[in-house]
């Protein structure tokens, strides 16, 4: 049976698919690129138009639920979590693929109710795998139950990370110091897809097992952390993580 979103997953998911497949035509189509905060930070016309279409599609159906959307957002809209259902939808994560035609890209789609993430749809477009998660119910792709790795050595474990848009030097002294730490401490490997989300993916599917990045935006993080809770994993921000005791962070 199912719960009260039930209606709203469902949209999510059917939105998810229609979304992939404009996505994965255009991938191969030729493009028109426009930067936001920075030359590495890229944005299409189909970032905006599927942007558009989940939005103006789940307002029709939901009038009364609230958007937090990466390119509405770039144009300036307010990021604002209210007890209210929201959706935070990223229509395209993994621009700078998308743009290079490598196959790595994914629309996500996240919903929280009283400011807790309820689920979450994310779609690997090429790949057709649909990741999804909801809150008690587990997590799954392409209905096959996923379950995170349980590696704690980092000798032993394969490590994602992603470089984000930011080239200042700060940004990049901060990327290149933690990747010589990692190989120091001999992780068995260190991968950068180009996708945060399918990144969190792979993490929460045991493909890989840690994740790690700065600057990450709710719309990169809130259908993951759903799917990644839901596979037995843990989401944290390390910089809340200084600020409070370590057991704060534990699953109950
Ligand atoms: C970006 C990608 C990239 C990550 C950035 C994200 P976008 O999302 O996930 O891998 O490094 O931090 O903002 O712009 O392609 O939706």
């Amino acid at each position: 049976a199912g719960g009260p979103w039930e209606e709203c997953f469902e949209a999510a998911v059917q939105l998810a698919l229609r979304a992939g497949q404009i996505i994965k035509k255009a991938l191969s189509e030729e493009k028109r690129v426009s930067t936001k905060t920075s030359a590495a930070d890229l944005v299409t016309e189909t970032d905006h138009l599927v942007e558009d279409l989940i939005i103006s599609e789940l307002q029709k159906k939901f009038p009364s639920h609230r958007f937090i959307a990466e390119e509405s957002a770039a144009a300036g809209a307010k990021c604002v979590l209210t007890p209210s259902p929201t959706w935070i939808v990223d229509p395209i994560d993994g621009t700078c693929n998308f743009v290079h035609r490598f196959p790595t890209v994914a629309v996500s789609i996240g919903f929280a109710v009283d400011q807790e993430l309820e689920f979450g749809v994310i779609y690997h477009c090429t790949e057709e795998r649909l990741y999804t998660g909801q809150r008690g119910r587990g997590a799954f792709c392409n209905g096959q139950r996923l379950q995170v790795s349980g590696e704690t050595d980092i000798s032993k474990a394969l490590v994602l990370t992603e470089i984000g848009p930011r080239r200042d030097p700060a940004t990049l002294k901060l990327f290149l110091s933690n990747m010589e730490r990692l190989l120091h401490a001999k992780a068995h490997g260190v991968r950068v897809i180009g996708s945060s989300t399918l990144a969190l993916c792979l993490l929460a599917s045991g493909a890989a097992d840690a994740y790690y990045q700065f600057g990450l935006h709710c719309w990169d993080l809130a259908a993951a952390t759903v799917i990644i809770r839901e596979a037995g994993g843990i989401v944290m921000d390390t910089s809340e993580w200084l600020l409070r005791a370590p057991g704060r962070w534990r699953r109950s």
